[in-house]
């Protein structure tokens, strides 16, 4: 089933960030119009402005799909989750290790079928839509059958992934381990198979240091040397146990950032989820290679992690590229809303403060550039695929109710969604311009 790209308008508010706000009430970092016009060609963006300026010059016969108090913002990027997982988020009462063995490791088995990846990849491509994801970078399972599932649904969809099927050659149950070789070989065959294909990337994603042999991390290092263009994407340093176990077993690694360095591994197209509890030289380090520190904010509070230092990656003599990420199923929502007022709610805890513009660019804007997409999402401009999100700020009596007392602050009710607002928010989704979702025209 070939997905056909949409030729429509959206007229609401329409609100875009144009570069990282600097502090609240950075007024020159977004583009805001109260009452506009998105128009949509072959499923691209051809023009913004006002609504009283384009509607006149819009094709005879074109509709306008009219959404008079909601906001209209470039869909949300999710830069870190894990396909096989929609069955684990939720599970009660563990810390990573124990938590990878006592209940994703046995939920991941089942993606050796095929059938059972296909209907996930139906289901989890659905809620991402429903939660105004439009884009996303996703962790397989180790079986590649669970990554060309996925790719191929998300083709159908028109929907653009980045995601890889998990390395792991060690201490993981033998059903889902590979080796250096195979994990080497499949990969290299989804690279052939997905990378540029369409809208699909691919990512070689060894899981963690723990889960691969130095033998398998070498072929990851491989991989990206033979295929530039392809991402890379791991866990570091997110739980004190695991950073323990890894020293153990690279005893000659400086610290956990120098095992993936040794193998080639850094980079400005390399993700590496939660970064809780890194030293200052991993992080020079980082900022040295332009790698990537994806915050997982729901994710290391259920698991009990520990708090992303966000101030300290900042530092302006050595910043570190970020990016914002559910981690689903340690993660515990898929919407990115929610992740960011969990993410507000971890920084409190730090005694750091995270504004509304920032958190709203991160989710745009900023994971599209930190993924090096820009050209292609992030934002609403002419060019850029029309993959959208449109926010219903009352759409729980809490929030309208709440929102009685904003008065129209733009900032304050940005801050709003991102407190109270879930699913229930998304009033609509488009991909590519078609629409992938709608709220209320959903029967359940
Ligand atoms: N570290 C290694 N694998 C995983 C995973 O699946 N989830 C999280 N949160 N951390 C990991
Ligand atoms: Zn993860």
């Amino acid at each position: 089933m070939a997905f056909t790209p949409g030729t429509t308008a959206l007229r609401g508010r329409i609100l875009t960030f144009l570069r990282a706000p600097e502090a609240p009430g950075d007024r020159d970092s977004y583009t805001y119009i109260a009452d506009g016009l998105v128009v949509v060609s072959d499923g691209r963006i051809t023009a913004v402005g006002e609504a009283a300026a384009l509607l006149s010059t819009l094709p005879v016969g074109m509709s306008v799909e009219h959404y008079p108090d909601s906001l209209i913002l470039p869909g949300f990027i999710d830069t870190h989750i894990h396909f096989p997982q929609t069955q684990v988020i939720a599970s009660y009462g563990a810390q990573l290790l124990d938590w990878l063995e006592k209940y994703t490791f046995i939920a991941e088995q089942r993606y050796a079928d095929h059938a059972h990846a296909a209907r996930n990849a139906r289901f989890f491509l659905d809620e991402l839509a429903r939660n105004g994801t439009t884009s996303a970078v996703v962790y397989g399972s180790v079986h590649p059958g669970s990554v060309q599932a996925l790719f191929h649904e998300a083709e159908g969809r028109g929907v653009g992934l980045v995601a890889g099927k998990v390395m792991m050659d060690r201490n993981a149950p033998t059903a889902l381990t590979d080796t250096a070789q195979t994990s080497y070989d499949h990969s290299k065959a989804l690279i052939g198979a997905w990378h540029g294909v369409g809208r699909q990337r691919y990512a070689v994603t060894p899981r963690f240091a723990i889960t691969s042999t130095p033998g398998q991390l070498e072929a990851a290092g491989a991989l990206l040397r033979e295929h530039p263009g392809v991402y890379m994407q791991t866990h570091l340093s997110e739980n004190l146990e695991e950073i323990r176990e890894v020293a153990r077993l690279y005893p000659k690694a400086r610290d956990y950032l120098d095992v993936y360095d040794r193998f080639g591994l850094l980079g400005d197209r390399s993700l590496f989820g939660h970064c809780i509890h890194l030293s200052e030289r991993e992080m020079a380090r980082m900022h040295e290679t332009a790698s990537i520190a994806v915050f997982c904010p729901t994710s290391n509070l259920f698991i009990g992690s520990g708090l992303f230092d966000h101030a300290a990656l900042e530092n302006p003599a050595r910043p570190v590229r970020m990016a914002l990420a559910t981690d689903v199923g340690g993660g515990t929502s898929y919407s990115l809303l929610q992740t960011a007022g969990e993410g507000y709610k971890v920084l409190q805890l730090r005694g750091q403060s995270w504004p509304a513009l920032a958190a709203f660019d991160l989710m745009t804007r900023g994971n599209a550039a930190a993924l090096g997409l820009s050209d292609d999402i992030g934002q609403i401009a002419p060019g850029r695929y029309a993959d959208l999100v449109v926010l219903d700020p009352s759409s729980t009596p809490a929030m309208a109710h709440r929102r009685e007392a904003i008065q129209g602050d733009l900032e304050e009710e940005l801050f709003l969604l991102m407190t109270l607002g879930d699913d229930r928010a998304v009033r609509a989704t488009y991909i590519q311009g078609r629409r992938a979702h709608d709220r209320d025209s959903v029967v359940i």
